[in-house]
């Protein structure tokens, strides 16, 4: 059940609302997409726990779902109605909310850890969104984001050879608008989102008061399918963080 919906819909949110039903399908797909390669180490690198857990942009549920498996009671949120009643139909998490990251409806400092996975770059206030997860911290709460490499989307592959050289467009620095469409075994998934380099995120962290405490930059898990994820063993196609709250010095 939602425990609140936003009084409006922030214009940023219009097309995740639009491409809602794509995604379900896609994320629920798997070994569709990447996350499948991935989810071990995810897994490996969050850790066991028992605590309050806030997974913000939860989609469909698929990391919600995850968490639960590693012992946490989870509260799943969500700026799209659509993607909360579809992680709230598989029982993905213990709460559910339609929230924007900007305005998370939870009282002050209420969770143990918060997750943030691939969301930040769907994000049009990245600085706020931090700000807010940061308010709803215990302060030895630990946040964990995944992102798109900040250099993923600046670039791409010459070919589909593993050895196909990265070739980088333009300028890693500064914020751009992306949009993208992919196309797998009848699947249609449109992105969009920004891309801003490594140091946005950090200075965004900076001025929420968390201080990161660890970085990854997996690799794909080897396997079936592992072939199409290939050249990402030779370039991190994600970038892992944790931070905690600042402690003030007494
Ligand atoms: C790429 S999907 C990732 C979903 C999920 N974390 C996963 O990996 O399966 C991005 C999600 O972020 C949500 N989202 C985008 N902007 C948001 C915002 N401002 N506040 C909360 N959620 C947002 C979208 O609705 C979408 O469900």
């Amino acid at each position: 059940m939602a425990e609140d919906e936003p009084q409006g819909k922030p214009a940023d949110q219009a097309h995740w609302t639009r491409v809602a039903d794509d995604w379900i399908a896609w994320a629920r797909s798997p070994d569709h997409d990447a996350f499948w390669a991935y989810r071990t180490a995810l897994a490996d690198f969050i850790g066991g726990g028992d605590g309050e857990v806030l997974d913000v942009g939860c989609g469909e549920g698929r990391v919600s779902r995850l968490l639960g498996t590693l012992g946490y009671r989870v509260t799943a949120a969500d700026a799209v109605t659509a993607m909360v009643a579809a992680a709230a139909a598989n029982g993905s998490a213990h709460r559910y909310a339609v929230a924007d990251i900007a305005a998370l409806p939870f009282g002050d400092q209420r969770f143990d850890k918060v997750v943030a996975y691939n969301v930040l770059m769907d994000v049009a206030d990245v600085p706020g969104g931090l700000r807010e997860i940061s308010r709803v911290m215990r302060p030895q709460a630990e946040l964990v984001v995944s992102l798109v490499h900040p250099f993923r989307d600046r670039g791409s592959f010459a070919g589909p050879a593993p050895d196909a050289p990265f070739v980088m467009q333009g300028s890693y620095f500064g914020r751009e608008r992306f949009e993208g469409r992919e196309e797998r075994d009848g699947l249609v998934m449109h992105f969009a989102g920004w891309s801003q380099p490594l140091e946005a995120y950090a200075a965004a962290l900076e001025g929420a008061g968390l201080a990161i405490t660890a970085i990854r930059e997996p690799i794909p898990a080897a396997g079936d399918g592992a072939a199409r994820w290939q050249q990402w063993t030779r370039l991190p196609m994600f970038l892992w963080l944790k931070a905690r709250p600042l402690v003030s010095p007494p």
